[in-house]
């Protein structure tokens, strides 16, 4: 057995070593980081970015001057939901032209028929769904950072196509013309997936709506984080224990200590205003209560973490979640 390249008919000179017989990690790795790939080439899209900007900035200030407007927090789910509407939403189109496809694969009478049936009733009811998930979809998007927004446009764009298609598709098969529906139909089903796909990088690679406190724990013990001559009163005041972000607020002699992180997309709740025991988040205007971190307006659904404090020796001290009860050791030993 000959030892070298491992192609045939090309023997390693003598002296050389020859090399071993790997895979290119790049083929590799291109199997594995195309996902990424795929949104940084949507991010580079100048046409993207310019209808971001565009649509950012007509949305933009139609959005601030409505944020008390209960219609558009709803929009959202926001605190009586308690998590976004829009995912949830998105299920119902997705599956009614599955349906649509299913009945589709399942009928077998040839005859050319006029009308709504069954099939046409489920694509019909897809196509309203699909026009509600849209402006939750649009109402969450108003309130996503910058590259976010461009894939959540992106994602926009191809579930529109998507619900033009769908319609197509209702169209000619009221029209009678199945066969035509049929692919309209599939064609329809291809683009939703692929729109969906993007849907998903965003919730699950960047965190869209997603509550950015869900694993805010500690300090364990009471920590210091501030000599208590150093807090003014009434003014949100910044500060750390074991690398939490705090946010410190007294009034009337009382403290208050919540994350100050905001729940819905990481602003800085110590740089808003506060005001009747209520901080407002700077970026998208989410309102939390100091006293027990409730969401008094979205977008967040999320309440914020409240810390206990307590003064000791002129420090102000935080502690955050109890470390779990310890079992006592021949408990753990039994199943
Ligand atoms: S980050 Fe969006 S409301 Fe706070």
């Amino acid at each position: 057995m000959r030892r070298g390249s491992g192609q045939a008919g090309n023997p390693p000179a003598a002296g050389q070593q020859a090399e071993p017989a790997i895979s290119s990690p790049s083929s590799a790795n291109r199997l594995v980081v195309w996902h990424s790939d795929l949104a940084a080439w949507l991010d580079r899209l100048g046409w993207l970015r310019t209808s971001s900007d565009w649509l950012t900035a007509v949305l933009g200030p139609v959005r601030e001057r409505h944020q008390d407007n209960l219609v558009l927090e709803l929009l959202h789910g926001g605190r009586w939901v308690g998590h976004p509407l829009h995912p949830a939403l998105s299920d119902l189109p997705i599956g009614l032209w599955a349906g649509v496809m299913v009945l589709d694969a399942a009928d077998r009478d040839p005859a050319p028929r006029r009308g709504l049936d069954a099939a046409g009733m489920l694509s019909a009811a897809g196509i309203l769904a699909a026009g509600v998930t849209a402006l939750t979809g649009l109402n969450d998007w108003a309130v996503s950072e910058d590259q976010d927004r461009r894939v959540g446009l992106f994602h926009g764009l191809l579930n529109t196509v998507a619900l033009g298609l769908q319609g197509a598709s209702l169209g000619t098969r009221m029209a009678g013309h199945r066969s035509t529906a049929r692919a309209l139909g599939a064609a329809s089903l291809t683009v939703t997936a692929a729109a969906g796909y993007l849907g998903g990088h965003l919730v699950f690679t960047k965190g869209v709506m997603v509550n950015r406190v869900a694993w805010a724990s500690g300090p364990r013990r009471w920590t210091r984080v501030l000599q208590e001559a150093d807090l003014p009163d009434d003014s949100a005041t910044a500060v750390e224990a074991e690398g939490r972000q705090i946010l410190l607020y007294r009034h009337r002699g009382s403290l208050y200590a919540i994350d100050n992180i905001c729940s819905h997309a990481g602003g800085l709740l110590s740089r808003g205003p506060v005001a009747d025991l209520t901080v407002t988040c700077p970026l998208h205007g989410s309102r939390f209560a100091l006293a027990d971190g409730c969401v008094r307006r979205g977008p967040a659904s999320q309440p914020q973490p409240v810390l206990p404090t307590r003064i000791r020796n002129g420090w102000i001290e935080v502690r955050g979640s109890q470390p779990a009860p310890r079992r006592p050791a021949n408990e753990r030993t039994q199943p």
